[in-house]
């Protein structure tokens, strides 16, 4: 059906010629004798377009533009008007009828202005659907920023509380100090056993609040700040070398493979080192006494620089997967092997690396092993 049409006429002779003018083309014609008789079906039906005549038995058509258009307000009202009505249907359109046709008329002139009518609507509608459209793009783009301020508030706001307790736990720290070291007399050996558990959890608090900052500054780190020129290879021997004991102590072989040449990547040393330190202390932390653990570099064509952290540890379930690096999150196998822990760790590995403008992909069988890949733009040709 290519649209609905009312006509509103006294007139049997207009009311039928109108129908076996436009039912032909496809048009679903209805007809109405009084504007009684209109009242109702506009009330019950929204037409596309109404044929109207302006002299009623019981009225003047004017008086339903009104009801029409409060009940669709892109309904295409033509006005059908006698020589002597010319007037009232000036004043009709004033009141927002679109255009008239007067009697007597043909039918190509009815389809002609029929046909006018209907793409002024479509027009209208199309209008109103992008309107709307529009409206929506607005309203979302105002939540997105929304969201951005909520979440820049956030980390400036971790930001500044973790960095006024590293002063006060870093006294506390020195204060114990004394005390264990022996410096302010002698302790007996349960005061040192306590005292050294109170030096524990302070260690931990410490690291938690430099987790904290660390993850808040990479958030923060402005896009267009400017980024040193930093060589990979020393920063992940430093690595090795750090962790060299603690794999010794869960005999783990830790294996360091990288190609001759050297890597220069535009990130922070401190960035990269952090980067590093997570994902070997968790490949350690999370792979069974007597497993590997091997670092890996390798070219990435055309521009990049790969570097690969292996395990054959617990792995990480499926499920898990879509979840990691989301703060404070830790797969439950990840909580049984290993009761030590935030979920900050990777949050921090993710942000660092977006803000060096490189990528992290994991790929892990649970029970088998994982495989955290780090790919960076590198600087210096290769
Ligand atoms: N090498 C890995 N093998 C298995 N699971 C891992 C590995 N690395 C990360 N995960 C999973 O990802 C989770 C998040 O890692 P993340 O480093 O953020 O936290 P964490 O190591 O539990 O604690 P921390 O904040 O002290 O680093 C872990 O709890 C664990 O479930
Ligand atoms: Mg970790």
């Amino acid at each position: 059906m290519k649209g609905n049409i009312l006509v509103v006429d006294d007139e049997l002779g207009i009311r039928r010629g109108c129908q076996r003018a436009l039912e032909p083309e496809g048009y679903n014609v209805e007809t109405a004798v009084s504007l009684q008789e209109a009242r109702q079906k506009i009330n019950s039906f929204s037409y596309d377009l109404i044929l109207l005549d302006v002299m009623m038995p019981d009225g003047r058509g004017m008086d339903l533009l009104a009801p029409i258009q409060t009940q669709d307000p892109e309904t295409v009202i033509i006005i059908i008007t006698g020589y002597a009505t010319v007037d009232l249907a000036v004043q009709a359109i004033k009141g927002g009828a679109y255009n008239f046709i007067s009697k007597p008329f043909t039918s190509d002139q009815l389809l002609l202005t029929v046909n006018q009518g209907l793409e002024k609507r479509r027009l209208s509608l199309e209008a109103r659907r992008l309107q709307a459209v529009e409206q929506q793009a607005k309203a979302l783009a105002q939540a997105k920023e929304e969201a951005e301020r909520l979440s820049e508030f956030k980390s400036r706001f971790t930001f500044i509380v973790a960095h006024e307790l590293r002063a006060p736990v870093g006294g506390a720290q020195s204060l114990l100090r004394v005390l264990t070291r022996g410096k302010a007399g002698v302790l007996t050996d349960k005061q040192r056993e306590i005292l050294q558990r109170v030096e524990t959890r302070l260690d931990q608090l410490m690291v938690l609040i430099n987790d904290l900052l660390d993850l808040a500054a990479s958030k923060t780190m402005a896009a267009d700040e400017t980024l040193p020129m930093t060589p990979l290879g020393p920063v992940l021997r430093e690595v090795m070398s750090h962790f060299a004991v603690e794999a010794e102590q869960k005999q783990i072989v830790l294996h360091y493979e990288a190609p001759a040449e050297s890597f220069v990547v535009q990130a922070t040393e401190h960035g990269l080192t952090r980067i590093f330190n997570n994902l070997v202390g968790n490949a350690i932390k999370y792979t069974p006494v007597g497993g590997v653990v091997s670092v890996s570099v390798a070219v990435v064509p055309p521009h990049n620089v790969a570097i690969t952290v292996r395990d054959t540890g617990i792995g990480i379930p499926q499920d898990a997967l879509p979840h990691l690096g989301e703060e404070f999150f830790r797969a439950e196998n990840a909580r049984q092997s290993a009761t030590i822990g935030t979920g900050l760790g990777l949050s921090i590995v993710k942000h660092m690396v977006a803000s060096f403008g490189g990528s992290l992909t994991i790929a892990s069988v649970e029970g088998q092993g994982s495989a955290f890949t780090i790919e960076f733009p590198r600087c210096n040709p290769g």
